[in-house]
């Protein structure tokens, strides 16, 4: 029975931010195995991308659970794959509060959280304890904000993660650490790809992109991962663009997620699909609320997909009702698997 819309209207009756911290610490009560029971392993969803298994293709996106407290219960909740952090070298307390905003109207978030996190210690700490549910997890990494130099930092979080990440994402899309995003520019991004590959991590190494980019920043992008062996690229992060919003929060400054992002993050989902014909994974994520989302985004080219806000709006059953979604899609349409669906468009 789903229990999550009895439960929404007090949810959303909390301030945003401390509904979060609540849920959290709700997972947490239910630790390791058997939280839930895994929903059933479909093996026509599994996707091998980066020489990973993934059980299925829909992901838990970064910052849901930034210090890696709750993965296990997220997989058992049907998620084939959950991305912890952003985490930085050191704990950070980030922006003042409020700075976590629900949309309703809009089914949409805007967050400032600008990466309050533990550090990287103390989710090292937890991911060493790890259960092995079904399913992998990944490790975001970015810079403290007070960095002097914030390669640095990218370096240290990809050495310090390796041992415990089935991948590593480098982080230089998120809107809410000022300057941040100059890391996608030509020369920040080369030296930045350089040196973390320098490292010498036998991780793949992700990298997520922001939807707000130039008509010439796919291709540029696209070129500069290759050459830097970077294994896939998650397109996208939130966008500081502000679409017609209906909700009285939409003056807040901040990322904006959730469904006004779709068409932006699928706009660029598809740039970075023809910039890249194929010769790199690509990760949808942004405004994905249910299975036809994701069937499109992956029929656009994406091997992956995650999601966050629709969570907020949908509960955490979402994770489980899309892979369903998904198996119907690809026996409807007569395909074994979904790296059969992948770019058919
Ligand atoms: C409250 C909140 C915090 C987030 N924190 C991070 C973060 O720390 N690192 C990151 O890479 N993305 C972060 N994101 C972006 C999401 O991972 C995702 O890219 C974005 O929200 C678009 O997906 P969605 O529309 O399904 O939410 C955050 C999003 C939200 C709503």
């Amino acid at each position: 029975m789903a229990l999550y819309p009895i439960i929404k209207p007090f949810i959303f009756r909390l301030d945003a931010e401390r509904a979060h911290r609540m849920t959290i610490s709700a997972l947490k009560m239910r630790t390791g195995t058997g939280f839930t029971p895994e929903p059933p392993y479909t093996p026509m969803l599994e996707m091998r991308v980066a020489g990973l298994d993934f059980p299925n293709p829909v992901g838990l996106a970064a910052g849901f659970d930034k210090d890696a407290e709750v993965l296990e219960q997220m997989l058992s909740l049907g998620f084939g794959f959950v991305e912890a952090g952003t985490l930085t070298p050191r704990p950070q307390s980030g922006n003042p509060k409020p700075r976590l905003f629900r949309l309703a109207e809009d089914r949409a978030v805007i967050n400032r959280m600008g990466f309050n996190n533990q550090g990287q210690q103390a989710a090292l700490g937890r991911l060493e304890k790890r259960y092995k549910t079904r399913g992998l997890v990944g490790v975001n990494v970015g810079a403290n904000k007070d960095s002097t130099d914030r390669i640095a930092d990218y370096v240290q979080g990809v050495r310090f993660m390796s041992g415990v990440a089935d991948y590593l994402t480098v982080n230089i899309s998120s809107p809410n650490t000022p300057g941040l995003r100059a890391l996608q520019d030509q020369g920040a991004l080369e030296e930045l790809l350089a040196a973390v590959r320098e490292v010498g991590s036998d991780k793949p190494i992700f990298l997520k992109v922001a939807p707000d980019l130039d008509q010439s920043d796919p291709e540029r992008i696209v070129r500069a991962a290759i050459d830097h062996r970077i294994a896939a690229i998650i397109v996208s992060n939130t966008t500081v663009s502000r679409p017609p919003l209906k909700s009285p929060q939409r003056g807040e400054a901040g990322g904006l997620s959730g469904k006004p992002l779709k068409p932006l993050a699928f706009d660029a989902l598809r740039r970075f699909r023809r910039a890249s014909c194929g010769e790199i994974p690509l990760i949808g994520v942004g405004g994905i609320e249910n299975a036809d989302d994701a069937w499109e985004r992956i029929r656009a080219g994406a091997s992956l997909v995650q999601l966050y806000s629709a969570m907020v709006y949908e509960g955490p059953g979402i994770a489980r009702r899309i892979a369903r979604g998904l198996t119907a899609r690809l026996k409807r349409e007569g395909m074994r698997s979904i790296a059969e669906a992948v770019g058919t468009e």
